[in-house]
């Protein structure tokens, strides 16, 4: 006899097939038993009869507990009245692994209660369709780069120096000298993109941020592009295509997941179709103050002001060239405007904020040399850095796409702390 999984039930239609599986629910008469069957594929129905069945299969069915795993043999048949569309009449029904007094039952649950238990929470419909949409988003992403002719690099995990803002370094030992867990691949990747051309990376990073917020975790995970003869414009076109590219995959590959989400399929649609508008800075601040928002120039928004930025356009959108002042070091300044850089902000529509932050990078030495030294940054541990602007500088661009957002917002969860299957946030590193 076949063992499947249950994603391929309707391969099997009509046939007599073993699947193992474990007993998401179960509700049951005295004639007719109904077992919410997953497997890790998928979820369905297993009916067992008791007119059909010997008396133990059914005794069996009537006494298996919550989250107990078992073995079934049955027939597959289609199932009209169910989304997935198929189920199997069981004919036999043995226990592998009894579960007892399973913690998280039908009923509502508090969050901190579920993220104590989260290493169980995982195999919950939602949880299980929020991890579907990640793993084709990161299934998506090589595919794109990999058609667009980019080089996957891994960028080192510890390393000697800040890549981002030093007041959100991981500190910890490196034998008898310092290090830090990487905050961003940025400066590797820009090397290896004076190497290799077109170079991705997709690796966790680690911010120190005393941010207890529904978008920020402790530990998230990044792709981040970079592109050797590249200007900004030019970056912001293959950022949109790849966002763009994520959501049609998401579409294509995760139907039945986007159900049991309750996601809005038309809207994401939407978010398919090409360009996305661009809004400065300097447009931004205008658009907030003759709105009642209190904002100066010069200043960064915050989550407020950047939703509702968002809220006037319905797709995501981009805030082009921000003051230098509130940006990192190696940023290039507008040709003709020294107060801003060459970057921009990807903003999600919905209210789901920030999810790529990117800039075409300073390449001239001495003006980034001036940079580092303005940010009083150890200029020994940046010999590295200037050497790629010493030997064959040239414009090169570069963003980062924070995976945990990306996957709150196309799945339309609330909290990004269901994104990412054990996330480290300010107040938890259990489990
Ligand atoms: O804007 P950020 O800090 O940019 C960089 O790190 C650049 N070095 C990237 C680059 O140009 N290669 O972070 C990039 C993205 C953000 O837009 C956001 O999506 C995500 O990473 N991100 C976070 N996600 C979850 N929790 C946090 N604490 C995050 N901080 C940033
Ligand atoms: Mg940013």
């Amino acid at each position: 006899m076949k063992k499947i999984q249950i994603i391929d039930a309707k391969k099997h239609v009509g046939e007599k097939v073993k699947i193992g599986a474990w007993i998401a629910n179960k509700r049951s008469s005295g004639k007719i038993a109904f077992l919410n069957l997953r497997d890790g594929s998928a979820f369905f129905q297993g009916v067992v009869v008791k007119s059909q069945v010997e008396e133990e299969v059914f005794a069996a069915a009537k006494n298996v507990t919550q989250e107990s795993s078992v073995w079934v043999i049955g027939t597959i048949s289609e199932d009209a009245r169910s989304k997935f569309g198929y189920e199997i009449h069981i004919e036999s029904l043995e226990v592998i692994g009894e579960s007892v007094d399973y913690p998280i039952t039908p009923k509502e649950h508090g969050t901190e209660f579920l993220m104590d238990n989260r290493h169980l929470w995982l195999r919950s419909s939602k949880q299980h369709a929020v991890m579907q949409v990640r793993n084709e988003i990161i299934r998506a992403t090589y595919e794109f780069y990999n058609q667009e002719g980019f080089v996957k690099v891994d960028p080192p995990i510890l390393t000697g120096s800040a890549a981002e803002n030093t007041t959100e370094l991981f500190h910890t030992e490196y034998f008898d000298r310092d290090a830090y867990l990487s905050q961003s691949g940025q400066l590797y990747m820009e090397a290896a993109a004076m190497a290799l051309g077109k170079v991705f990376s997709f690796g966790p990073t680690f911010r120190a941020e005393k941010s207890k917020t529904r978008r920020h975790l402790i530990e998230f995970w990044m792709i981040e592009p970079e592109m050797a003869f590249m200007d900004q414009d030019e970056s912001l076109e293959i950022q949109e295509k790849y966002v763009a590219y994520l959501i049609q995959s998401v579409l294509d590959n995760c139907d039945h997941a986007l159900d049991v989400l309750e996601r809005d399929k038309e809207l994401l649609k939407k978010y398919t179709e090409l360009p996305y508008p661009r809004v400065s800075y300097d447009e931004a601040v205008d658009l907030l103050k003759a709105n009642d928002f209190d904002v100066t120039w010069g200043e960064d928004f915050g989550s407020p002001e950047e939703t509702f930025i968002a809220e006037q356009y319905d797709k995501p959108i981009f805030i082009l060239n921000y003051p230098k002042a509130i940006k990192p070091f190696y940023m290039k300044p507008h040709p003709t405007r020294e107060d801003i850089v060459l970057c921009a902000d990807m903003i999600a529509p919905e209210g789901y904020g920030e999810i790529i932050g990117g800039s075409q990078r300073e390449d001239d030495y001495e003006a980034l040399g001036k940079q580092l030294e303005a940010f009083d940054l150890d200029m020994k541990e940046y010999e590295w850095y200037l050497d790629l602007r010493r030997y064959g500088s040239v414009p090169h661009s570069g963003f980062g796409l924070g995976l945990e957002r990306a996957v709150t917002w196309i799945s339309g969860t609330e909290h990004i702390r269901e994104a990412i299957p054990f996330p480290r946030l300010l107040n938890r590193i259990y489990p």
